[in-house]
């Protein structure tokens, strides 16, 4: 390996919207002669063809250089299968620097082995906190931008969390996002799934629904009871529920599911954008999600009391309602009155994140 050359780190679906566009400008700048090189590095905490192939092909992402293949497992398994395979990885051919997006698993596994074999780390979504510690993803977290080098931020809350914990500013690259810029250079080429065309959705008449949270969907009981409520509240529209495999489980064992909820498989990122962007509504506990409702204009309500990305809720179209089921039949009253919110989209939210980051990368790997 070449001294600019760095290892692109992915694991988890939501990681491969933020990469597109970061490998899209370090190829750009190979083309017009530049040295800056890349290594991708998928772990294979997420493996289902649904779940990660299908982003691969539509993203025009190209195949990854090595699979870790470290697939399901506790946290702690899957963070030592990650560190053990990616340390032989290193081991057996270093990298100039290592970059991680996200708050996946996959994430702070790697930002911890590179740095202990003194390989810097660079975060993409650095600094974003929501403070909660029940969150896996807040540990994760935590924990990378505590061992990383350099942070390439999406907000100014997140600037703030940083030097707040004693970041220099000359650590911090406020960039913006790279899932918006994903978003934005895709936005012409969305389409509707089979299912669209075959339950014949319409503009604004259905509801889009997203759960995988652990606190959402773990419980039975829980997951029930947030799934009837929705569905008792949507006025009788159709409610599209994409079903991660984590929910999917106790899904399963739910009967007597409302007659208006329609379970459909995880949604390859062009359906899926589509379904949200016609909705009358998303309902979600992912907070990617809630980015791209914010930039799309599309009402969110969000089932989780905290969030990492408050820009969503100050500047955008997403509400927390929190987690007792009984804050949505209000939030739908709103909705159906028509008295959502608009929002704007966040400052630099612009589709040219990635190229900035790239900006920077070439001047800090000289
Ligand atoms: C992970 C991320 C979360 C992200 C989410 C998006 C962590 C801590 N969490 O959560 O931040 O929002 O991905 O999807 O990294 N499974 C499959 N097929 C797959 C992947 C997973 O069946 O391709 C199953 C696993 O076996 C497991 C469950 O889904 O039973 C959860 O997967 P896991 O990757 O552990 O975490 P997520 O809940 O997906």
């Amino acid at each position: 390996m070449t001294d600019r050359q760095l290892d692109i780190i992915v694991g988890a679906r939501p990681n491969f919207m933020k990469i597109a566009p970061i490998i899209r400008a370090i190829e750009t700048q190979r083309e017009a002669g530049g040295t800056l090189g890349y290594r991708l590095v998928h772990t294979g905490q997420h493996y289902d063809p649904l779940m990660s192939d299908a982003f691969f092909e539509q993203l025009g992402i190209p195949q990854p250089d090595v699979n870790l293949g470290v697939g399901s497992g506790t946290h702690a398994e899957q963070t030592a299968a990650i560190m053990t395979r990616y340390e032989n990885l290193l081991l057996e051919q270093r990298a100039a620097l290592c970059l991680v997006v996200g708050d996946v698993t996959s994430t702070m596994a790697c930002a911890i082995t590179a740095q202990k074999l003194g390989v810097p780390v660079a975060h993409v979504e650095a600094g974003i906190r929501s403070g909660d510690w029940e969150m896996p993803e807040e540990i994760n977290r935590l924990v990378t931008d505590a061992i990383t080098n350099y942070f390439f931020t999406t907000s100014e809350y997140a600037n703030a969390h940083l030097r707040a914990a004693g970041v220099g500013d000359e650590r911090i690259f406020f960039v913006g996002n790279t899932m918006i810029d994903t978003l934005l250079a895709n936005y012409d080429r969305i389409f509707p799934a089979a299912f669209f065309t075959d339950l014949a959705l319409g503009d604004d008449q259905y509801v889009a629904v997203t759960l995988h949270r652990p606190t959402n969907v773990d419980e039975r009981a829980r997951l029930s009871e947030l799934i009837h409520t929705i569905c008792d509240n949507a006025r009788g529209m159709p409610v599209i529920f994409p079903v991660h495999p984590r929910t999917a489980r106790n899904l399963n064992d739910i009967g007597n599911l409302p007659s208006n909820l329609h379970r459909v498989e995880p949604q390859p990122y062009l359906q899926f954008i589509h379904l949200i962007c016609h909705a009358k509504a998303v309902i979600t506990d992912s907070g990617g999600i809630t980015e791209e409702a914010t930039v799309l204009g599309v009402p969110c309500m969000t089932l989780r009391d905290t969030t990492e990305r408050p820009e969503t809720v100050e500047q955008g179209t997403n509400i927390l309602l929190g987690t007792d089921a009984s804050a949505i039949g209000p939030a739908f009253d709103r909705l159906i009155a028509g008295k959502w919110h608009t929002g704007r989209v966040p400052p630099l939210w612009d589709g040219k994140a990635g190229e900035r980051i790239v900006e920077h990368l070439l001047k800090l790997l000289i």
